[in-house]
């Protein structure tokens, strides 16, 4: 017996054990088959030079027909090996020039094959290369044949690598359609041009034979709509001297009807023409045009718009930042551990040391900070904060203002910028503030953003890009000033990627920034005409521009009303939880008697056997679930069947008990079913313990807690009546006593009287 009893516990030890490792193994298969993926795919992603934020096209054996055969844009293609130190030199002004004609696109778009890739090796052995990097060009809808056209000169000067590609784009026969005409014209040729077409505005660029700006301005507005560009030489007599142009370059805009006005620019360069032109009323990339139709019903949900200075920071924005961020975005992570917590931490501590914002708001972020660092645990999770950050402590003169209020991150559109733009603005913010009050680590605010985005940023291809970059170059911030102009420059990467994108507000493009009109001493030139930023400008801009005194507080919410709605809040919480108690409490006296009656109900259940064994597996559960239901009723008035003065009255409360289990056992294993029944169809709505409990109130197990609260108050009701009742009895035996012995007294007396009588 007890052999056979160590046996069996081995051996369910064991089966315990195996059954542990299968989970464990699956587990661990689980966890290596998703490293390997995740291994497969970075490698995929960055086995070569380039990545996906590169704006390259990555060619391989599996596409490259269909990427160069019959391409409706010309293609560049760089053939390189990844271990080439000369490709590995190039890839930065590959990139360079990949970010400066991004808009060329429709008529010559950027490709690269690495060849040292082995299943690319045939690729690029049939284009007969040898060396690496070779730069070719294929023209649009090139043939099958088509072994491209190699570009020879200087690799190292993205200037000379696009004038070549325009020599080129210039001699291609089959025209790409969407490239428009890169040839000068003439006076004749316009007056028909504006007869035919109906264009807003038609600008001019005046130059000289060798210049390229004219060509590279076009190209660069090719996917603008209501502007038309076109190069006109100093040698075109007519119009210079009709236009009385002096200086080569410059840009003219010209009206039907012959009027015609200069362009103002800063300087007479690509840049500034392409600021100025984009800049014009009714100038818009193709197919943003359309202003979106909304119907009746969401114009009236819109909020109205905020007039606002285009070139302030607003302190709404912000706030409504930190309420998005902390409020929605952390709350889709029940806990934090790891690496998210320390992410947290970090964002939270930059945050609370800082933030510019107002007393309320600091001293929230301050004990949020504070309590952050007082957790020593290797989790908090979102409950916990979000109690701190709603101040269920009340620590006094603290809050975050609820809501959103966009300001100049308004949308034209409901999906438009507001949350990205206030994050951006946040962190540039910070970057200030860090270089005035930051103490010994340059790169503590842009630390926090990149553990901020890589583990809570909604948008995810968006977290990737920017986990990218700064890993690519976040080292190279060295100073606090480094770190400001970093994020500048990011930024500006970003925005060059998405120009034209579906995020992109129409009334909102993305450009470089900031433009001129913004700050001009920040745009200038280099000696060879190429646009270059003055840093040192820019950087006194953004301090001016981002700094903590320049913030605008239209709009915001008056501190005391925020404090006051968070004490409302605060109270109306109490108070519910106050209820909860009491209810709580109720139940708890309520079931205590409960629990005899279902030991009574099992006895009775053990006769009935059919029905005891439908019981007995979830008898637990159902009594769990069971429980609620009294919650949220008040006891009601006592039943006159109760009142039953007899000793007898036992007896017959355990019959009606008995009579009670089993009947309300019947309607339960219906109530049951249907419940099971409609748990199934809700499927995980019905989790909220409130909702549950109402549904089971307006059900008929309501009849089963009556029961319960008859028998709690029967036995309350009985003790009462007892004392009572002795209390009558011995008052009534007394009396009597009394009476007799009054009775008994005077009798004696008389009879004493009688006798002495003489
Ligand atoms: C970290 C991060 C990564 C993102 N990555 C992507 C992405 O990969 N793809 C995507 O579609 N969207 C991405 N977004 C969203 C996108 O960048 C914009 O935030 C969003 O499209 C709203 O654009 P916006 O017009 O409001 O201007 P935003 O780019 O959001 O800029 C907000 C404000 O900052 C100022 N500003 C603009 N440029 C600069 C600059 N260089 N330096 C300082 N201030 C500047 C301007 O006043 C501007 O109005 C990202 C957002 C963030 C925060
Ligand atoms: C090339 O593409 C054009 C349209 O872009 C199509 O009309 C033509 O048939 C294609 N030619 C070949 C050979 O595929
Ligand atoms: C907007 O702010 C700028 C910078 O402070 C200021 O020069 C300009 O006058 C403001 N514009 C308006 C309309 O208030």
């Amino acid at each position: 017996m007890n052999q056979l009893a160590k046996m069996a516990r081995r051996s369910n030890r064991a089966s315990s054990r195996s059954s542990r490792e299968m989970t464990k193994y699956s587990r661990h298969v689980a966890v290596f088959r998703l490293t390997f993926c995740l291994l497969l795919l970075s490698t995929v992603a960055e086995a070569g030079l380039y990545t996906t934020s590169d704006q390259i096209v990555a060619i391989s054996l599996d596409n490259y027909k269909s990427v160069l055969v019959n391409s409706s844009s010309a293609i560049v293609v760089e053939f390189y090996a990844s271990w080439c130190g000369h490709c590995i030199a190039f890839s930065p002004v590959y990139k360079r020039l990949a970010r400066d004609i991004k808009e060329w696109k429709p008529a010559v778009d950027l490709a690269a094959i690495d060849c040292a890739d082995e299943n690319n090796r045939k690729v690029c052995s049939n284009f007969s290369i040898t060396g690496y990097p070779t730069l070719k060009f294929f023209h649009a809808f090139g043939r099958k044949d088509s072994t491209g056209q190699r570009i020879k000169g200087v690799l190292h000067d993205v200037q000379a690598l696009r004038h070549e590609i325009i020599d080129l784009m210039e001699k291609q026969d089959p025209w790409p359609p969407a490239c428009p005409p890169l040839e000068p014209t003439s006076q004749a040729e316009i007056d028909i041009f504006l007869e035919t077409n109906n264009v807003r505005h038609l600008a001019l660029i005046f130059e000289n034979v060798s210049s390229y700006i004219g060509r590279e301005v076009i190209l660069d507005l090719l996917q603008f709509e209501n502007i038309a560009v076109r190069r006109v030489l100093s040698t075109e007599d007519d119009l210079v001297t009709k236009l009385g142009v002096t200086e080569f370059p410059s840009c003219y805009l010209y009206y039907p009807g012959g009027n015609y006005t200069r362009l103002k620019v800063n300087i007479e360069a690509r840049t500034f023409y392409l600021y100025a032109l984009q800049g014009l009323p009714g100038v818009v990339r193709s197919g943003k045009s359309a202003p979106a139709t909304r119907d009746n019903t969401s114009k009236s949900i819109e909020e109205v718009w905020r007039p606002h200075n285009r070139s302030r920071v607003y302190m709404a924005d912000l706030e409504s930042t930190l309420h998005y961020s902390l409020r929605v975005e952390l709350a889709a992570h029940p806990v934090f551990t790891g690496e998210a917590l320390t992410s947290l931490r970090n964002y939270i501590s930059v945050l609370a040391k800082y933030f510019p914002g107002r007393p309320i708001l600091m001293n929230l972020l301050k004990s949020l900070s504070l309590w952050l660092d007082n957790q020593t645990g290797d989790q908090v999770s979102y409950q916990a904060f979000s109690e701190i950050l709603e101040n269920s402590v009340q620590v006094p003169d603290a809050a975050l203002p609820e809501g959103v209020r966009w300001v100049s991150c308004q949308g034209s559109q409901p999906h438009l910028r507001r949350y990205p733009c206030g994050m951006w603005t946040l962190f540039h913010l910070l970057t200030i503030q860090a270089k005035k009050f930051g103490g010994s680590d340059p790169k503590e605010v842009l630390n926090a953003m990149t553990g901020y985005i890589s583990n809570f940023f909604g948008c995810r291809p968006c977290a990737e890009h920017f986990e990218n970059m700064a890993k690519e170059s976040l080292t190279e911030a060295k100073t606090f000033t480094d770190s400001i102009l970093w994020l500048w420059s990011r930024h500006n990467r970003v925005n060059n990627r998405i120009a034209g994108a579906l995020s992109e507000d129409p009334k909102f493009p993305k450009i470089q920034w900031p433009p001129p009109d913004l700050c001009a001493d920040c745009h200038t030139v280099k000696d060879n005409g190429e646009h270059k930023w003055n840093t040192q400008q820019v950087l006194l801009f953004l301090q001016k521009y981002y700094s903590a005194e320049g913030i605008l507080t239209d709009y915001l919410e008056d501190e005391s009303e925020v404090l006051a709605k968070q004490k409302l809040k605060h109270a109306s919480l109490l108070q519910t939880e106050a209820q909860k108690r009491i209810e709580r409490e109720a139940l708890e006296k309520a079931n205590a008697p409960n629990i005899a009656a279902q030991k009574e109900e099992e006895e009775v259940a053990d006769e009935d056997e059919e029905a005891g064994k439908a019981l007995e597996p979830d008898g637990d559960r159902r009594q769990m679930i069971r429980r609620p239901s009294i919650v949220g009723m008040k006891p009601r008035e006592v039943r006159e069947d109760i009142v039953d003065l007899d000793s007898v009255v036992n007896r017959h409360f355990k019959a009606k008990a008995a009579q009670v289990a089993t009947s309300s056992r019947v309607k339960r294993r219906t109530l049951q079913r249907n419940r099971e029944e409609r748990d199934s169809r809700l499927g995980a709505v019905l989790i909220d313990p409130n909702v549950a409990s109402d549904e089971r109130d307006l059900s008929d197990d309501g009849g089963l807690a009556r029961r319960a609260r008859w028998m709690s108050m029967l036995s309350i009701g009985f003790s009462k009546v007892d004392v009572s009742l002795c209390v009558i009895l011995y008052f009534m035996s007394s009396t009597c006593l009394l009476a007799m012995y009054i009775f008994f007294k005077t009798r004696l007396r008389l009879r004493r009287a009688k006798v002495s009588l003489p």
